[in-house]
């Protein structure tokens, strides 16, 4: 198992690369300029990591920033108050941003790198499992708007990401799950061996077995990877990254953003996404089984969806639509995903059935 996964984007490619200790690898970029450097992470993470952060704090260029918990950090206000702080002590076209935290941590210090002086370095950090496999990977950043989430934002991508497993250890176990949905979905989309392979290997994941989780984790970086390297702007092949989020969003959305984290919508609506690949594309009737038993082994919290009605209305705020057509992932087979512009307002109502 390689622990370098290229990202190549031509002149924006860099490396995914498995690491064994952050603090190490911050203080080599840090040393790699003469300039001011911003370390962007979360009260929570600073407090479980606190030697660490202190240790890098000491160093004479290291500045670390504290952001919100949560959604309500992926705000204008943070990212003000993160490039006023960047003004104030003289950062310049040199200076590096290193995010430390999960996809909220990434997608706002990505964000805020991205427009600071036109653009300045940053090196992701993830410390989720959904950081590790997902948002740290591609160069998604951004916002949330009152009326929406991810509404503003760049696609700018990081100059490396270093990936430090051992912040696995304090992930809660809720957390380790609902990103799991993310690692299925790789499967699901583009590779059938690695969804026999999470088949095989259920207990050992549940069990935070390191080597299993390290291996799924190089295996979804090398997804990722090459999903964004033949599409950076998500114009048609990255679209199938959305498998099961047009359901999910809604889902979440529907619940307010309580009760129901990012990745336990998601595996609701890859099940409602199997359900109409099987109903109304080619999905076996054998595969979709198989599928829906492997999803059911995952713990998830109880849903009612009361009102079908004001839940459509949600999916249909979603930002999946161009040209007001719906474009919707289904599974021709495990393993093969595609777009479809067929899949209607009421079948997506219908899928609700399997939930
Ligand atoms: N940019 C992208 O491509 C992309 C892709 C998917 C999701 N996202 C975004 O990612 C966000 C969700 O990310 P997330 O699931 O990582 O959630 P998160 O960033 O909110 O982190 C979850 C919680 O775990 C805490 N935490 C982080 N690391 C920890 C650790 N090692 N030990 C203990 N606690 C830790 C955090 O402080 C937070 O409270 C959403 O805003 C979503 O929109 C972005």
């Amino acid at each position: 198992m390689s622990n370098k996964i290229k990202v190549d984007l031509g002149n924006n490619s860099y490396n995914i690369s498995l690491i064994e200790n952050f603090k190490a690898s911050v203080t080599k970029f840090a040393s790699s300029t003469e300039s001011q450097c911003m370390l962007i992470t979360q009260e929570e993470i600073f407090n479980i990591y606190k030697n660490s952060f202190n240790e890098l704090s000491d160093l004479a260029n290291v500045n670390i920033f504290i952001i919100d918990q949560g959604e309500k950090a992926k705000s204008f206000e943070t990212i003000s108050l993160i490039v006023n702080d960047m003004a104030r002590n003289h950062f310049d076209r040199s200076s590096l941003v290193f995010a430390v935290g999960g996809g909220v941590v990434g997608d706002v210090a990505g964000f805020a790198a991205s427009i600071f002086m036109r653009g300045i370095k940053y090196i992701q950090y993830p410390t989720t499992l959904l950081g590790m496999v997902d948002s740290a990977i591609g160069g998604k950043t951004g916002i949330n708007l009152q009326n929406g989430k991810n509404l503003v934002g760049r696609i700018y991508q990081p100059i490396a990401v270093e990936i430090d497993t051992n912040f696995l250890s304090t992930l809660p176990k809720r957390e380790m799950n609902a990103a799991l949905a993310e690692v299925v979905k790789y499967g699901f989309i583009y590779d059938k061996e690695f969804f026999e392979y999470l088949k095989t290997n259920f207990a050992q994941i549940d069990s935070k077995d390191m080597n299993v989780l390290q291996k799924i984790i190089v295996q979804c970086c090398e997804i990722k990877g090459d999903i964004v390297s033949q599409d950076e702007n998500e114009n048609e092949l990255r679209m199938i990254l959305n498998f099961g989020h047009t359901v999910g969003h809604g889902l979440e959305s529907f619940n307010e953003y309580k009760n129901l984290l990012h990745g336990e919508a998601i595996f609701y609506g890859m099940k409602c996404a199997l359900y109409l690949s099987n109903k109304f594309g080619k999905l076996s009737d054998k595969e979709y089984t198989s599928s829906i038993q492997f999803i059911s082994k995952f713990d998830l919290p109880k849903l009612s969806i009361n009102d079908k009605d004001k839940f459509i209305n949600f999916v249909k705020n979603d930002k999946k639509f161009r040209d007001k057509k719906i474009r919707f992932i289904l599974l021709d087979e495990i393993g093969k995903s595609r777009i479809s512009e067929d899949i209607s307002f009421d079948q997506i109502k219908e899928s609700l059935s399997v939930l």
